[in-house]
């Protein structure tokens, strides 16, 4: 990851297609701003808005500076910072499939003069991925988009990554028609996240962890996603995407990937990614039948969250009355390599569960049960350390400690480790990274062409596994629960149960 000094930054523009939208106003924008309070910012940038609807440069900056008031991480918007910032916003109304507009953008790029700000670009693509094609054709055909030019570009896209392996594929061609795979950044928003960051750290600055990281100590892993709302509006987006692509994909398989992963030769964006793809292809082939054995899916009926009712998923507006859309997913996956050879990594996450929280718990083997076998049985719990990836950003470990007294009572107590009581609140959001790092044209956090397409075979013969097959009974939760009959049955087979993540203040 970049440390390089911002004030000796060369400049570049911003140019962000789909700008009257929301992802601009929530994130980027307010994520641009602080980078400039926190002086990150090149000494020289620009930031163009690119849509359809009609507005000054004037009127684009009093509905951003209005935005952020709502928006921002850090209140109230510091006015002088907000001042020198909004001076360098413009606006380019044009649509994307009209040659002529891109003219305009490039006149107004010209206007900044020859040097950086017109030659060093970063075009973020705030658009419906059907788009991104026309615009990549557009930009390039208006010389703005070269895969060797002077200066550089660089293309941003969000997830979605297309909704299988064909259609990643097809979305990869036409991303790397104009442009190199370096001058590709696929943002997946979870990577910026400073717990997810730390991972890496942790398991590769710590001796004593990275000793017990492997089958020899690990009895079996658990990662969860869990989140408080359910599908809400957005029921039209789910009967298409489901959890499965949702999450799964993408956030998920990153996760287990930096949780699993060997270590890379170096801190270099390719030598991470390199480890990232040999995991995710060590994952056991899931065959229609190992999907019936490790896959579990669910979908909510009606419950209540925090006390408030929550409408079943078929209740939900655009929803199929006898949608079989999966709102839950519970995998068991093995990785078939020397360190994790047998050893169950599971992961689940769901809508309409009782917390939103993410968190990564490391079960260890228990020791044998000779010693304390009269006093505990088999109650003796076995030790665990949680990597707690929000809220309450931590990590804790649990192991077992002598209660005190004349009795041999043993049981287990934790260590915790809090972010922000040992450094401060200090919470930028994962935009204002990744927004940095693509300035600085620094690969790590960015997800690889053959990253996304291996995920996508995983899921891909998931689905395959699904296909035809009905939601049966126990596959059914409440919201408000933690997930259907199913998902406790696929770890009982082995003799584990889920741990609900664990919240500290
Ligand atoms: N919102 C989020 O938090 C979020 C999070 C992750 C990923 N994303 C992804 O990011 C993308 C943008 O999301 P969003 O929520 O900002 O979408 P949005 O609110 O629907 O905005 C889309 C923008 O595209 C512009 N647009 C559409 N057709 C156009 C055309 N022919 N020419 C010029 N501009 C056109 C629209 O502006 P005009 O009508 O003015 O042209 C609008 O500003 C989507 O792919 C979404 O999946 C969004």
């Amino acid at each position: 990851m970049n440390n390089s000094d911002p004030s000796k930054e060369p400049g570049c523009t911003i140019v962000i297609f789909g700008a009257s939208g929301d992802l601009t106003a929530r994130k980027l924008i307010p994520a641009f701003y602080h980078l400039c309070k926190d002086k990150l910012m090149p000494p020289e940038f620009r930031i163009i808005g690119f849509a359809r609807r009609e507005k000054t440069d004037d009127s684009w900056r009093q509905e951003l500076r209005a935005a952020l008031d709502q928006f921002s991480r850090t209140k109230p918007v510091d006015e002088k910072i907000w001042t020198a910032f909004a001076k360098n916003i413009f606006y380019c109304q044009g649509d994307l499939t009209d040659a002529a507009a891109y003219q305009k953008l490039e006149q107004l790029l010209t206007s900044f003069g020859s040097g950086p700000l017109r030659e060093n670009l970063l075009f973020y693509l705030a658009t419906q991925p059907s788009q991104f094609g026309e615009v990549i054709e557009q930009v390039h055909r208006a010389g703005l988009l070269n895969k060797n030019g002077s200066g550089w570009q660089r293309l941003v896209v969000e997830k979605p990554f297309g909704h299988d392996l064909a259609s990643a594929r097809a979305l990869n061609a036409e991303l790397t028609r104009f442009a190199h795979e370096q001058q590709v950044c696929r943002i997946d928003h979870y990577l910026g996240k400073e717990t997810v960051q730390n991972i890496l750290m942790f398991r590769f600055s710590n001796s004593i962890f990275e000793k017990l990281w492997n089958r020899n100590s690990v009895d079996h892993v658990q990662i969860t996603v869990g989140e408080k709302i359910g599908v809400g509006d957005r029921g039209g987006y789910y009967e298409e995407a489901g959890a499965l692509r949702d999450m799964v994909q993408n956030h998920m398989l990153q996760v287990l990937a930096l949780c699993a992963m060997e270590p890379p030769v170096s801190l270099e964006a390719e030598a991470i990614r390199d480890e990232k793809v040999k995991l995710l292809k060590s994952i056991r082939p899931l065959t229609p039948d190992n999907v019936a054995k490790q896959i579990v899916r669910g979908q909510y009926f009606a419950g209540s969250v925090d006390g408030q009712p929550r409408p079943g998923y078929r209740q939900e507006p655009k929803v199929k009355p006898d949608s079989n859309v999966e709102t839950y997913v519970a995998l068991k996956l093995f990785i078939d390599n020397w360190r994790w050879s047998g050893v169950p990594f599971y992961l689940r996450t769901g809508k309409n569960l009782p917390m939103s929280a993410s968190d990564v718990r490391v079960q260890f083997r228990p020791t044998p049960s000779v010693l304390f076998a009269t006093h505990c049985g088999n109650k003796l719990d076995a030790n665990a350390i949680t990597l707690r990836l929000q809220p309450n950003e931590g990590i804790y470990l649990r192991f077992n400690g002598k209660v005190p007294g004349m009795s041999l009572g043993v049981r287990p107590v934790r260590m915790n480790f809090s972010y922000d009581a040992e450094f401060g609140a200090y919470t930028p959001e994962a935009y204002e990274r990744l927004l940095l790092e693509a300035i600085h044209g620094d690969a790590t956090l960015f997800i690889r062409r053959d990253e996304v397409e291996t995920a996508w075979q995983i899921v891909d013969s998931i689905r395959a596994g699904w296909d035809g097959k009905s939601l049966t009974n126990r596959e059914f939760y409440a919201a408000g629960t933690w997930g259907p009959i199913a998902a406790d049955d696929l770890l009982a087979q082995s003799g584990h149960v889920w741990h609900e993540p664990q919240v500290f203040s």
